[in-house]
């Protein structure tokens, strides 16, 4: 089933900042929230990740031009993790980060007070209080809960793509953005802002297959277009998993679907730890998935993790329908692969 085109809100549309890694997910996302009518995208910060946050900026400036939306600011946020050193996802993303859509350079400067002055800044100014959506390494956002914490006093909520349940992807535990600054995914989620994690267990669930990503790169609007070729890229760098080969993935733009429209996914509230000790499961989200007292509440050791909405379920068709039918695609070309499953089956 597909989501009716959209009809503009009657409500108010919610204000939002997007965290990016810009990262070929990260654009799709950054479309869905442009395009959305009930979001209204107030800044973009930007933060090492996938590429260098040098190469964010270029890039989600870059996107934002083919979006038309040159209103949006854009800052410049934490080159490096809180303790650690930068490491980029080139093999998934390319060495430009976006899989060389060799995209304009935008003619646009980011903001010029940094990513913290404009978080600090959109959250206190704002009438209404905001939802961060970090869809990368959380180390601007831990800064600014550090520097700023104020600023708690005016956020909804905070909707992560970080962390897993159950297994990882920048290691066999870890998802690559708490993975990449675990300490900060630890003072998020410890910070006392209502956090949901909208992890691997449902992001690598919404996929866009061939033949509609090849139709999109045909589309006249240079967004629809960028979309299709950023999941043909995407759907290359996954093909050999059994799971999700089948075509490329919206990702972050996810997590953006589910603040706009948050019956997609289902969510536990569960208490979750980062692991911080060197070694293996450094970097990983432990769930605290039991429903009965375990060993260690029995013998009064305290509980690790902070409780956290945890995303456990989505409508993973309603969201690539929402995703497409937002950027403007529509939702003809996801009949074709329902009717093409269907046919398989
Ligand atoms: C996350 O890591 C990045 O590569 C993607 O942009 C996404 O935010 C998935 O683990
Ligand atoms: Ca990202």
């Amino acid at each position: 089933m597909s989501n009716p085109p959209l009809e503009p809100s009657t409500t108010k549309p919610v204000p939002v900042v997007l965290d990016v890694d810009t990262g070929v997910d990260d654009a799709l996302a950054l479309m869905m929230a442009v395009r959305h009518p009930a979001l209204d995208v107030r800044a973009i910060t930007c933060v090492a990740g996938n590429a260098d946050v040098d190469q964010v900026v270029t890039n989600s400036l870059a996107v934002l031009d083919v979006l038309d939306a040159p209103d949006v600011p854009v800052a410049r946020g934490a080159a490096q993790p809180l303790l650690e050193v930068a490491r980029d996802a080139r093999h998934v993303h390319g060495a430009d980060g976006l899989g060389a859509q060799g995209l304009p350079a935008s003619s646009r400067t980011p903001f010029a007070g940094g990513a913290l002055e404009l978080l600090r800044m959109t959250i206190l100014d704002s009438p209404e209080p905001v939802t961060l959506v970090p869809l990368a390494p959380m180390t601007n956002l831990a800064l600014l809960l550090r520097a700023y914490p104020e600023v708690k006093d005016n956020l909804a909520g905070i909707i992560a793509m970080g962390g897993a349940a159950e297994g990882g992807n920048a290691t066999a535990v870890a998802e690559f953005n708490v993975w990449h600054d675990p300490e900060a995914a630890a003072i998020v989620l410890g910070s006392g802002v209502p956090v949901t994690l909208y992890g691997l267990d449902v992001f690598s669930q919404v996929v866009v297959e061939a033949e509609t990503y090849e139709a999109l790169r045909q589309d006249p609007d240079p967004a629809v277009a960028l979309a299709g070729r950023l999941l043909a890229h995407s759907h290359e760098v996954i093909r050999s998993d059994p799971r999700v080969g089948h075509g490329g993935l919206i990702g972050d733009a996810g997590a953006v679907c589910a603040v706009a429209e948050p019956g997609l996914i289902t969510t536990h509230r569960w208490p979750v730890h980062v692991a911080l000790a060197p070694g293996l499961t450094r970097g990983q989200t432990v769930v605290d998935r039991r429903y009965v007292l375990g060993e260690d509440a029995v013998h009064g050791v305290d509980s690790l993790g902070h409780l956290v909405d945890v995303a456990v379920g989505i409508d993973a068709e309603a969201t690539r329908d929402l995703f497409l039918t937002t950027i403007g695609a529509g939702p003809q070309a996801s009949h074709a692969d329902d009717t093409a499953r269907a046919v398989q089956r």
